[in-house]
């Protein structure tokens, strides 16, 4: 069996992805410092799978404990690599911590890699490469902006590390994914978004408001240049990106990767606006969401949703799920995690 290591695998789309992956007959090792996830995600992995991936608590801004983890699994394939920290507005407050976790930890994914010869990896980017784009819908030709954040700075720097080290070493062959906006959960609700403290994205913000933990939503502007004036954003079903990781793993494993380095844009291609996402998610579940709006949040665009032919056409990957149907994922697992109150208590059920 192919053995794929995945980094933060135990976050919210490493989570979704390693379910996937098992579900399509891969090994998983997933390596994680439980940063910002929890340990009992493998249980509910394991829930819905019947297979419980290897796990390995492992900080990879340490480089030795990284080195050792592809010597004591000589059989990796291939790497995912999720881990990092991934809030904007922190990362403008502690910025060299973000560049140290960020970068140190790809920088020893891929000193691994080149030791135990592992040849394929799958990189999670973001659209924030983008920054405001010029032109909507987002190509994967679009430039890449300044960075308006410290987060956004660190992916741009992994994309051209991964470049780099690719000139001296031309087996290696990588994929970068720049992820939209990734919402909702798996639908079995054993596993979804489980931000600590107050979240700083809008799904999760909703549901904790519809059940009753935030007092209400803050709308961050309706003043744009939109047709509701709220920003636009291309929403993506979580496990239909976890899918996307499938894919692009077969297609290194495969050799199908044509050029080495591709990077795949990957969206619905539909916008919706902040009060579109309120409105839907009021309709299915027949709620009515509390909410104002305010002023717009520093660091925002105004618009951005994919293009997403290349990933179609090339990948073979399409995103499927409605935002109706996601925001009910998310809405479920808000549910199901509040009255089981931990994962763990969840699986024993
Ligand atoms: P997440 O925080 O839920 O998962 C990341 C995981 O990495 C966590 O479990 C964390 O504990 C772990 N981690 C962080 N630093 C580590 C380190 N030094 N060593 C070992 N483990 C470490 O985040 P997520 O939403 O699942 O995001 C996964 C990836 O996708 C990140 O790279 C993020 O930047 C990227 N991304 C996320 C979004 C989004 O909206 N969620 C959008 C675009 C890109
Ligand atoms: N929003 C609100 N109120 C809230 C939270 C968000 O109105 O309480 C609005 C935002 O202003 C924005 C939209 O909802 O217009 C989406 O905001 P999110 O914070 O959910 O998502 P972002 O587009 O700001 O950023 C997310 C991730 C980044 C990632 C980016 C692109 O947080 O890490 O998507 O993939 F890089």
């Amino acid at each position: 069996m192919k053995t794929i290591l995945v980094t933060g695998g135990t976050g919210y789309i490493g989570s979704h992805t390693v379910v996937e992956l098992q579900e399509a007959g891969f090994n998983v090792v997933v390596v994680d410092n439980l940063s910002n996830s929890h340990v009992e995600v493998i249980d509910q992995i394991e829930a819905i799978t019947g297979t419980r991936p290897e796990f390995e608590k492992v900080d990879l801004r340490d480089r030795e404990a990284t080195l050792e983890v592809f010597t004591r699994h000589p059989d990796i394939r291939a790497v995912i690599h999720f881990a990092a920290l991934k809030a904007v507005g922190e990362s403008v407050n502690i910025p060299l911590d973000y560049y140290k976790n960020n970068i140190d930890s790809l920088i020893h994914v891929l000193e691994g890699m080149k030791l135990s010869q592992v040849h394929h990896i799958v990189f999670s980017s973001s659209c924030t490469v983008y920054g405001e784009p010029d032109v909507l819908p987002v190509t994967e030709h679009a430039p890449i902006k300044k960075a308006n954040s410290p987060y956004g700075n660190t992916k741009q720097i992994c994309e051209e590390i991964m470049a780099d080290f690719r000139i001296p070493n031309p087996d290696i062959n990588v994929i970068s994914l720049r992820y939209f906006n990734p919402i909702g959960a798996h639908e079995s609700a054993l596993i979804g978004e489980l931000p600590i403290g107050i979240p700083n994205n809008l799904v999760p913000f909703i549901t904790q408001t519809a059940i009753g933990i935030r007092d209400e939503l803050k709308v961050f502007g309706d003043d744009y240049n939109t047709p509701d004036g709220s920003a636009i954003r291309d929403y993506i079903n979580v496990v239909d990106l976890a899918r996307a990781h499938v894919v692009a793993i077969e297609r290194l494993i495969g050799k199908k990767n044509k050029s080495g380095y591709e990077i795949f844009n990957l969206g619905t291609g539909k916008g919706n606006s902040v009060f579109e996402v309120i409105k839907t998610f009021e309709k299915v579940t027949k709620s009515s969401l509390k909410y104002k709006v305010v002023g717009r949040r520093e660091g925002d665009v105004e618009q951005v949703f994919a293009d997403t032919a290349f990933a179609n056409e090339e990948l073979g990957w399409k995103a499927e799920k409605s935002l109706e149907e996601t925001l009910l994922t998310a809405w479920k697992w808000e549910q199901y995690y509040r009255a089981e109150n931990t994962p763990k208590s969840r699986t024993k059920k």
